[in-house]
Parts: structure tokens; C-alpha cells; sequence
């Protein structure tokens, strides 16, 4: 493969945008930052006309493949009406009546533009409704940038502190200590520890935040009876349980991971999948809490919150996906499945550890020593080879696969027999020479 190309975009974008990227996640990148010209459902091109198998799918967003025909078409007609209103429309409506249909704990919508957004618009909310401070969250969460729960990334190498009390870590430089004075960092899937603040400082816990697919660790989904002591626990002492499904919003099925595990939150998180590609997010959740938003008193507010362009291709996207109880993506999961037990195959033919953990449509593939203990959580996430994880990231997009580097595979409803078979074979070709000491020549 060649690079040419995005090497001289790559130079010239230094000189103007830091780093040459808008997001420091595509500083890691192979073998640099690249530019791409197109994309069509599973399938990228870059500006050298390099083409990969997708699976990063914009970092999550692409579950209906890159050109979702219907999501384009409600697009189009929409630029031609106005990209801004301040004001309403009818697809806003609609899309927050679907959400409302499938989605349990979803009685009202709030929409805003990103990830990060809705996390604040939750944490807000929680702290309004409960007129307390504190906020449970887990180690190795990730649950967006902003400054005051960017707090303990996954990342290797640093001082952790007491599994049971982990040192307060910023995920940035520039984020003052005193933003996390309101954060209570726990361990993952440890039900005890959360007793226990609940036990000590129940009066002050205004929410609990949880990723129920921990997706910045790998992938480490919750044990359901966690994640039912979760909301016990905030029920009883009158906290409010908010599931960040920015993620597993959709792509476990049309009710998210609320359903999937049968255990309703109070508020829940959306973005990536719901938008199709577009930025929308939103927050979901009980009446008796979402209406605040409509008293006015708590703030919830955006120039570009449900903007019309975005509102017409979400409502095109969620149309399709929760049509027929999630017939489509069926098509992601049996994608999935085919590619989880090829890829499963391979490493016991050739005998490199992998362990995988997910659903079909969001899967993880992690190189685990053979003594490790059992994940559950980010510390044991940290046994994991990530030099082996690079080394198979690196070489299968040298072979025109593209999955994260983080070791998630998301599928789209577009991936084809034809795609999977393909991977595969670049796949074989990789892990037959992955566990090799030289590195693999390119
Ligand atoms: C679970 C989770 N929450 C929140 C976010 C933040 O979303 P955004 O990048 O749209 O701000 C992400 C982004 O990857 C995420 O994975």
C-alpha cells in the first residue's frame, strides 16, 4: 500500500490543525493519519485509493453501512428546506416517539449533538432532580471528554491506587483536580464496593454512570445481577441510575442494553447508531425526571439540538432499524457471528490466544495470557497483550481490514458473506505469522 497522498495532506494539515487531526483518538492511526476520499456501506477508500473492510464504522456510528439509502435520501430533501430553524420540526417529534416506543426506560427525549452532550445533560439532570452532588462511575468508563467525568481512562502503565478507592486520574492535562471532587471512581462489576459508598454516603450519591459494555476496555460487559444491584441500590437510596448507551444504544437491539439485560435505568444515553453518521445524540428517560427540562429551571439548551438535517436522517435511521422488532440488524449480528467464529477457528488452528467478549454486532478480540485471571473489570483488562493487539491492529490494515485499535469490531448491516470471507483470509495470513519475534514484514 501507498500512502503518498495523505502523507502530503498529513504535512500540510500539521502546519494548521494540531497534531493534523480534530480528535486526538485518530492520533492512532496506521501508519499515520490517513485522508479518505469515500466510503460505501462496509467499504473505505482512502485519497491513495487504498480500500478496507470497515469495521471501526466511523468509531461506532455506521451500523447501516456508510450510504444508508434511506438516511441520504431524507437528508436531501431536508437541505433543501433549511439546515436551522430555532425552531422545531415534525421529525423531531417522531424520532422521540420511536425512541419512546422501544426503548424502556424512555418516557421523554432530549436530543443534542454528541456523546459528550447527553453524558452532561444526564449528570445535570441527576443532580437536579436529587439536589445532591455525587456521582458513581467506573474505572476505564468511558463516557465522553468533558472535564468534570474524563476522569481514570483505561491506560496502561499508571499508578492506580486501591482497587477499592482508585486515585482520582484526569484523562487530560488542563482538568483541574476540583472537577472530580463530585466523582466517586469505583471498580467495575464489584457490587460490594458501590454498597458500600451507597452505605457510607448514600445521602450525597445524586446518580450512578455506567457503560454496560465497559467499551473502552476492550469490550467488559456488565453481570446482569451487577447491574441489578446497580439499581437497587439507587432506588433505595433515592440516586438515579443513568446507562451510557452511546454504544449499545441499537446495536444490542432496539432497546439497547436496558433490554438485553432486562434492567431499566432511570435516564440512558444515545449517539453513534441513532444518528446513522449524523451528529445527534440524546437522553432518554422517566418523565418525573426528564420534565425538569421542560420547567425550565435546569438547563438544557444548543443552537444545533435537533437540528432539522440531522433530525430527518435520524428519524430515516431509527424507521429502519426498529422496523419489524430490529429485523435489520439481524443482518449486522449474522455478519458478526460469522466473522466471531471464523476468527475464533483461527486462533485455536493456530494456536494464538484470543479472547473474544460481546454480542455478534460489537465484538472484542483480546490476546490473554494463558494464567490470566477472568475479566471483569478495567484492571483485569489490563492483563491483556496490547503489543500482540497493535501488531495484529497495524498488519490487518496493511492487508485492507480495518478494525479499532482498540480491539473492537463493530459490524454493519452491509458487512457481505463476500467481506467477512475476505477478512478472514487477511486474518489468516496475519495470526499465522503474529506470534513470529521479528516484527511482520511489510
Ligand atoms: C460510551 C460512550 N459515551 C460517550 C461517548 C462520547 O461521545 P462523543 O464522542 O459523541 O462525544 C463515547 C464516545 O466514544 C462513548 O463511547
Amino acid at each position: 500500500m501507498k500512502f503518498d497522498q495523505s502523507k502530503q495532506w498529513f504535512e500540510r494539515a500539521c502546519k494548521v490543525i494540531p497534531g493534523g487531526i480534530n480528535s486526538n483518538v485518530r492520533a492512532i492511526s496506521e501508519p499515520f493519519p490517513l485522508f479518505y476520499a469515500r466510503a460505501k456501506d462496509a467499504h473505505l477508500w482512502d485519497i491513495d485509493g487504498n480500500e478496507y473492510i470497515d469495521y471501526v464504522l466511523g468509531q461506532g456510528p455506521m451500523l447501516l453501512g456508510h450510504t444508508p439509502a434511506v438516511v441520504l435520501e431524507a437528508i436531501r430533501k431536508q437541505l433543501d428546506l433549511g439546515l436551522v430553524y430555532a425552531g422545531q420540526t415534525e421529525a423531531e417529534v417522531r424520532a422521540a416517539e420511536l425512541m419512546v416506543k422501544h426503548i424502556p426506560c424512555a418516557e421523554m427525549v432530549r436530543f443534542n449533538n454528541s456523546g459528550s452532550e447527553a453524558v452532561h445533560a444526564a449528570l445535570r439532570l441527576a443532580r437536579s432532580a436529587t439536589n445532591r452532588k455525587k456521582i458513581i462511575r467506573f474505572e476505564g468508563h468511558y463516557h465522553g471528554w468533558f472535564d468534570n467525568i474524563a476522569w481514570n481512562p483505561m491506560r496502561p502503565g499508571v499508578e492506580l491506587g486501591p482497587r477499592e478507592t482508585p486515585v482520582l486520574r484526569p484523562s487530560s492535562k488542563g482538568q483541574p483536580i476540583e472537577d472530580a471532587a463530585n466523582l466517586i471512581v469505583c471498580p467495575w462489576n464489584d457490587a460490594e464496593v458501590v454498597e458500600q459508598c451507597f452505605a457510607t454516603r448514600g445521602d450525597e450519591i445524586a446518580g450512578v454512570i455506567c457503560d454496560p459494555f465497559a467499551n473502552a476496555c476492550g469490550i467488559i460487559p456488565a453481570e446482569k445481577s451487577f447491574l441489578e444491584n446497580l439499581q437497587q441500590l439507587c432506588t433505595r437510596h433515592g440516586a438515579v441510575l443513568i446507562f451510557d448507551e452511546v454504544i449499545t444504544g441499537f446495536r444490542l437491539g432496539p432497546g439497547g442494553a436496558q433490554a438485553y439485560y432486562g434492567v431499566t435505568p432511570d435516564l440512558a444515553t444515545y449517539a453513534k447508531a441513532l444518528g446513522a453518521g449524523l451528529c445527534v445524540s440524546a437522553l432518554a428517560g422517566k418523565a418525573s425526571l426528564m420534565s425538569l427540562f421542560g420547567e425550565l429551571s435546569t438547563v438544557h439548551s444548543g443552537t444545533y439540538n435537533s437540528n432539522p438535517v440531522a433530525m430527518a436522517g435520524t428519524l430515516a435511521a431509527l424507521e429502519l432499524l426498529l422496523a419489524e422488532d430490529g429485523a435489520e440488524l439481524a443482518k449486522a449480528n449474522r455478519a458478526g457471528k460469522h466473522l466471531w467464529d471464523g476468527l475464533a477457528e483461527l486462533s485455536h488452528e493456530l494456536g494464538v490466544p484470543i479472547t473474544f467478549r460481546g454480542v455478534p454486532a460489537e465484538f472484542s478480540t483480546t490476546f490473554l495470557p494463558e494464567d490470566a485471571q477472568p475479566l471483569t473489570d478495567m484492571r483485569s483488562a489490563l492483563q491483556a497483550d496490547a503489543a500482540l493487539l497493535k501488531r495484529f491492529w497495524s498488519s490487518l490494515h496493511h492487508e485492507g481490514v480495518q478494525m479499532t485499535a482498540f480491539g473492537i469490531w463493530f459490524l454493519s448491516t452491509t458487512h457481505t458473506e463476500k467481506d467477512i470471507e475476505k477478512t478472514l483470509i487477511a486474518a489468516r495470513r496475519v495470526l499465522s505469522r503474529i506470534m513470529e519475534p521479528d516484527p511482520i514484514p511489510r
